[in-house]
């Protein structure tokens, strides 16, 4: 099994770089889940684990983990696409690689010691060594300066590719949206000891990279996918792309402002949050039309001229990418919109509700597509011309897409369930919080939440073990 995962096949160091990528973000994708169900079972035994590893330091893993798999799928994806957008091999890649040990390395040391030693003392020396404290991004700021210079020298590699090779749409978004997605890092390094600030500069990252930056991102993984899975159209991939880019960056920069409801910002972020936050939805549902569009498109073309059979080249990516543009436009669109405005937010605000969006949202909007790239690198490694989803990628995305849609709709009713109880009926008070948590349907929900872990989980073995044979065998079968 060990054999199917070499990259030799690979003709670009680019690519081998994106394929190394790759695996460790697969890796980082199993501790978060395990994390994430250490963390569901503290909900109904709350002594699980206690003062030997905490829900707090649990939770912390997960989202952290979270966060840098999708970076790490990212920069893979980025590395993959590059060399087969601009027509040239990548530059500088060397140090590219010598990067991508220096980060794992930092990663490896930061994940043992949120694992082994998890919190400090209020401390200058806690934030340089064992943790900053801010949800997502807590890494402590010795690694905080590492990342930033494996991100420099990433993005050398990238625009140096771009300005020596062919400066398509694609690539010209891709290098744009970089920048202003690595810049945003910085906003989250600094210290204040005012919280309210600390709160407006974290969203400032949290907020512009998944409801702008990344966003943008997908748009143009998304673009590239469509040309190289079933042979849509540049220039009509290009152009749905700009405008996308346009109006997610229209809506999202002041969409901001749905984070600035109740944190001690000036309350003309009510208005602004509001209107501009409610027209993020908009460039999600556009998104959507245009994988499903392109495709029928496509799929029509072929039968017009009399081809029998699917247009599509990659099963398994090709399937991760339609249930990105669905995952996309629920889990941040439907979810998110709901609970957008002020006047919802007052009563939703930190319930599972948000948690049931958060799950959705990252899932739908993030994991699908990177996942689906990673079978397109899959497919360049072994040089197969097309690679069909096998019973375990049906396994795979099946039990994971069922499972995160499960626990979407529990944490969706045990947010409900605090709405009715802790915010409506008994006014947000403390004791309000713990009557709330004890009752029914919160229990319930939450054990449905960690059922439907469990499934995510089993579908997360599933897709390894496929990521982990399906080229061999698809390579075997082609010859
Ligand atoms: C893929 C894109 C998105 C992702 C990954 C995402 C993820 C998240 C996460 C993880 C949180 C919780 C943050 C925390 O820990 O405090 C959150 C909060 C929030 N999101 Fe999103 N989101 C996305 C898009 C959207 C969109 C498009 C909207 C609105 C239309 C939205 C509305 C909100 C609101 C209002 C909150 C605050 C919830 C609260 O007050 O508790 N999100 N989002
Ligand atoms: C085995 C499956 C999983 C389980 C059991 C699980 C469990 C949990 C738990 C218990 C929390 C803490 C919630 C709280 O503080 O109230 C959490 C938070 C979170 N998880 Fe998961 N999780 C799983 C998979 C995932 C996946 C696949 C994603 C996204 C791709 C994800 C994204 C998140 C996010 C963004 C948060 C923070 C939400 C917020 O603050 O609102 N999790 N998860
Ligand atoms: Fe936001």
């Amino acid at each position: 099994m060990l054999t199917s995962i070499k990259t030799n096949s690979l003709t670009t160091e680019s690519q081998k770089l994106g394929m190394m990528y790759y695996r460790v973000a697969i890796i980082l994708f199993g501790a978060q889940l395990l994390m994430g169900l250490i963390a569901a079972i503290q909900f109904l035994v709350p002594g699980f684990l206690f003062e030997l590893f905490d829900f707090s330091v649990a939770r912390m893993v997960h989202i952290n983990a979270l966060v840098v798999w999708m970076l790490y799928a990212m920069i893979g994806s980025t590395y993959m696409m590059l060399t087969e957008e601009t027509g040239h091999e990548g530059v500088g890649i060397g140090l590219g690689k010598l990067g991508f040990w220096v980060l794992t390395a930092a990663v490896t040391v930061v994940v043992l010691v949120y694992i082994f030693v998890q919190v400090g003392p209020g401390k200058e020396s806690t934030l340089w060594l064992i943790n900053e404290g801010r949800e997502y991004i807590e890494a402590p700021r010795w690694a905080d300066i590492g990342i930033v210079v494996v991100v420099l020298i990433f993005y050398f590699n990238v625009f140096a590719t771009y300005i020596k090779g062919e400066k398509t749409g694609i690539m010209t978004v891709m290098v744009a949206n970089l920048l202003a997605l690595a810049g945003l890092y910085l906003a989250g390094m600094f210290y204040t000891d005012n919280i309210s600030m600390d709160q407006f500069w974290w969203w400032w990252v949290i907020h512009l990279w998944v409801e702008a930056t990344w966003e943008v991102f997908v748009g143009t993984l998304a673009a590239f996918a469509l040309i190289r899975l079933i042979g849509a159209k540049r220039e009509i991939v290009e152009m749905w792309l700009w405008i996308e880019v346009l109006m997610l960056f229209g809506s999202g920069v002041l969409g901001m402002g749905h984070h600035y409801f109740w944190i001690g910002t000036p309350e003309y972020w009510w208005e602004i949050g509001a209107l501009f936050s409610a027209l993020e939805p908009v460039p999600l549902i556009a998104m959507f039309v245009h994988v499903l569009y392109d495709w029928g498109k496509e799929q029509g073309i072929a039968q017009g001229k009399g081809e029998s059979g699917s247009v599509i080249t990659n099963g398994p990516a090709m399937a991760w990418i339609v249930t990105n543009a669905f995952g996309n436009f629920l889990g941040a669109g439907i979810w998110g919109f709901f609970h957008t405005l002020p006047q919802v937010n007052i009563y939703t605000h930190g319930t599972q509700f948000t948690a049931a969006h958060g799950h959705l949202a990252f899932f739908g909007a993030y994991a699908t597509i990177l996942i689906g790239m990673m079978y397109y690198g899959l497919q360049k490694a072994y040089n197969v011309k097309v690679l069909k989803a096998t019973f375990k990628s049906k396994m795979g995305i099946f039990l994971v897409t069922f499972g995160v849609l499960g626990m979407t709709i529990a944490l969706t009713i045990a947010g409900y369930e605090q709405v009715m109880i802790e915010r409506g009926e008994m006014g947000a008070t403390w004791n309000a919080f713990f009557t709330a948590q004890n009752l029914p349907w919160y229990i319930q929900a939450q054990m449905w939440r960690a059922i439907m872990g469990v499934v995510t989980f089993v579908g997360f073995i599933y897709l390894v073990w496929d990521l982990l044979t399906i080229g061999k065998n698809a390579q075997e079968a082609e010859a």
